[in-house]
């Protein structure tokens, strides 16, 4: 057969293979081992210089052309291969879930939804910082330098220290995010940032690692009317009563000035308790105007910012809205617990249905 007729040939079957293997068929019947391509060159070997000089370069210009047709025609079916696979393996992911749902929503998770579908609504964006936090944004930044008393109120679980390295603890609270965000933005600020925090404490009311709602707001001439309204708003919002009063009593967090706690009227009826009138008292809550040092080191001028924060525990929150008792029972993973106390994974809390209502 001539080289041309011979490369029609193989031309010809490339283009018809439509599977890498029948592709891969073609290829070694020309060019593996006993491949008539291969064939043809090691057949050079036995001619004479002259007649060597007159066909070896139409072998090598064949040998150069059906390995090239190959290279393309596996390049077009590598691609044809991924298209079919990417549209077999479509998911379509606007489709409802197919029932039954056997999971539910966490009531931690549902109550972080809740806050921070509740905050939106005032203008607040949720921001966030690492659980494994330096030293210098858990304590230092916040005004409790090295040695200041108020560390040994945190119990905190520190990191052995990298060589030469920065002092790493698990975030004891929530307010290094405060500092994250004031020196990563610029004034005005509304920020809540919900999260876990951790503690070496453990009892029936205290677990190692539990959940709190930070939140921030710095602008120009903000003061304690602004904070006293807005947790105001937030508690309404969040049990869905009108009727609250709350009460500021003075307290002391080294990154305030003033501090304040925050109790919200309740009453107990039944050996229940309800949010609501004035007959008892029930903290919920740390804040403060932010301290004017705090400020300073997040490169802030005092005289023109001023703001205020506050400290929420979220696992309380939910106890108090869903009635549960026991602390600990949040993170036992005990499914019986889960199913009467989780939600529907497809009930988004929004404020027009009354967050979780
Ligand atoms: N970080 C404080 C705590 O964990 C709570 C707090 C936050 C108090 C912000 C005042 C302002 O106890």
């Amino acid at each position: 057969m001539s080289t041309d007729a011979l490369q029609s040939e193989l031309l010809a079957r490339i283009y018809a293979a439509d599977t890498l293997d029948a592709l891969e068929a073609v290829r070694l019947a020309a060019l593996g081992k006993a491949g008539q391509i291969t064939q043809l060159m090691k057949s050079l070997g036995g001619l004479q210089p002259e007649e060597r000089l007159a066909v070896a370069p139409a072998y090598q210009a064949l040998r150069e052309t059906v390995s090239a047709a190959l290279e393309a025609r596996k390049a077009d079916l590598g691609r044809a291969a991924l298209t079919a696979r990417l549209e077999a393996e479509r998911i379509d992911m606007s489709l409802p879930p197919a029932p039954p749902l056997a999971g539910s929503v966490h009531p931690i998770s549902q109550v972080m939804d809740e806050l921070s579908e509740i905050f939106a609504d005032l203008g607040f964006a949720v921001a966030e910082g690492p659980e494994i936090e330096s030293d210098w944004h858990n304590f230092t930044a916040l005004n409790i330098p090295p040695e200041h008393p108020a560390r040994a109120m945190h119990d905190t679980f520190y990191a052995t220290p990298a060589e030469g390295g920065e002092r790493m603890v698990l975030r004891t609270h929530t307010s290094p995010v405060q500092i994250r965000t004031m020196m990563a933005e610029k004034p005005p600020i509304r920020i809540i940032a919900p999260g876990r925090v951790y503690r070496s404490d453990s009892d029936a009311t205290h677990t190692p690692m539990f959940h709190q709602v930070e939140g921030l707001v710095i602008d120009r001439g903000i003061h304690l009317g602004h904070l006293k309204w807005t947790l105001e708003t937030f508690v309404k919002a969040f049990f869905e009563v009108d009727d609250v009063t709350l009460r500021l009593r003075p307290s002391y967090f080294p990154f305030t000035e003033p501090g304040v706690e925050v109790d919200v009227g309740c009453s107990w009826e039944n050996g229940t308790l309800k949010i609501g009138g004035t007959s008892s008292w029930m903290e919920i809550l740390g804040a403060g105007m932010v301290h004017r040092r705090v400020l300073e080191n997040c490169g802030l001028d005092p005289a023109e910012w001023q703001g205020f924060a506050f400290g929420c525990g979220i696992d309380r929150l939910a106890m108090l809205k869903y009635g549960m008792t026991d602390l600990r029972a949040f993170f036992d993973a005990d499914l019986r617990w889960l199913k009467h106390f989780g939600f529907a994974s497809l009930d988004v809390p929004t404020l027009s249905a009354g967050v979780g209502a």
